[in-house]
């Protein structure tokens, strides 16, 4: 029996929603109801790292998360697997003396091993970093020949927001219109050079796992809210294109106004929901108060505040010194206390604040 083991290491950052995906108009494939904005952070800070290998002596897929053994047969892990499996290419190491040709990636085993920095499923888009990083691993272990937002179209099927793990830098989902989801892609809209200045606070109001995950969550909405149906066809649409001229400007009076005000219908959608999600708790809105009064008090907005499924905050700040001073105001507010897990990472640079 042949004895080697092929190997691929990635990491991938997460991303953050400045205009929000939330509702599907088909489970299975995820195709949204609306194209989304994100921003994907640092790749050091909040990310996923994932070890794919293959080997003749493996005798089945098998995938362990921060060291525990998960099942794969869920059809968003599977879809993945196929889809990524169907798409390998002949490999060569000459140095280990192995070959595979393009035929055996259907019969040849998976072992995954993937490791998340930061709470997984507390609504800091733990899939989307785990889905990219699954995906694009498998995509070089088995030398797959497609661009970044065709294997976006993969990532897809695993979790919606993964597509846009993809690329760095300010990402697009275009929902796309075909019924395959083959135009279901995340494209770069400008890369993670074009506005540095910027920095992403995260701020852990609780590390634990959210009750309505985002796939529950959506069914529902997409079922009972009409203020969804309202903001997918009139609000959305409108928004994208105004977050697209507001990051291609730099313009950071447009960029808050339109994170704020989206992360909050998306709140509002949520409450509009039958029976009501509550993602955020006290803290998030006490949060959300503190930006508010400080952007009125200086008169042109400094800090842009958005909340996905959970309620840990992430904060964008205009600049460097900007985010100092939220720091020491989100401290003096928030003071943490031994008992209490309200945690301030600094991202776009190596400092993090615990
Ligand atoms: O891709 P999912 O199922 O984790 O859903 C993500 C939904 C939000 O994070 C709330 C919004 C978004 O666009 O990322």
């Amino acid at each position: 029996e042949e004895k080697w083991v092929l190997m691929v290491t990635a990491q991938t950052p997460t991303n953050i929603a400045v205009i929000k995906y939330w509702g599907k108009r088909d489970e299975v494939r995820i195709l949204p109801i609306n194209d989304s904005i994100s921003v994907t952070l640092d790749p050091d800070h909040l990310c996923t790292l994932t070890t794919v290998a293959v080997s003749p002596s493996f005798d089945r897929d098998r995938m362990w998360l921060n060291g525990k053994e998960i099942s794969l047969s869920g059809s968003r892990y599977q879809n993945c697997l196929r889809e990524i499996r169907s798409r390998g290419d002949d490999v060569e190491d000459k140095a280990k003396g192995i070959k595979i040709a393009k035929k055996d990636w259907e019969k040849l085993h998976l072992h995954i091993a993937s490791y998340n920095n930061f709470p997984t499923a507390a609504g800091l888009a733990s899939s989307a970093a785990g889905f990219a990083c699954l995906v694009f691993s498998l995509a070089k272990l088995m030398n797959v020949n497609e661009d970044q937002s065709q294997l976006s179209a993969i990532a897809r099927q695993g979790s919606g927001s993964a597509c846009r793990s993809l690329f760095g830098g300010f990402v697009k989902w275009n929902m796309g219109v075909k019924e395959d989801g083959s135009d279901s892609v995340a494209v770069q809209l400008a890369d993670e050079k074009h506005w540095d200045d910027l920095v992403i606070i995260i701020a852990v109001v609780s590390s634990r796992e959210k009750e309505t995950s985002s796939t529950s969550g959506m069914r529902e909405s997409v079922e009972t809210s009409l203020l969804l149906k309202h903001r997918a066809e009139e609000v959305v649409p409108r928004r994208i294109s105004e977050m697209e001229e507001a990051i291609k400007n730099r313009d950071f009076t447009s960029f808050t106004k339109l994170t704020c005000t989206d992360s909050n219908q998306f709140h509002a959608v949520c409450m509009d929901t039958s029976p009501p999600i509550f993602y955020m708790n006290d803290t998030s809105h006490r949060i959300i108060s503190l930006v508010e009064k400080w952007n009125r008090s200086v008169g042109t907005p400094e800090i842009a505040y958005t909340f996905d499924a959970g309620p840990n905050a992430v904060l964008i700040a205009k600049s460097r010194k900007v985010a100092v001073e939220l720091l020491q105001g989100l401290l003096y507010c928030f003071p943490p206390k031994p008992d209490t897990d309200m945690k301030s990472y600094v991202l776009g640079d190596k400092s993090i604040v615990k």
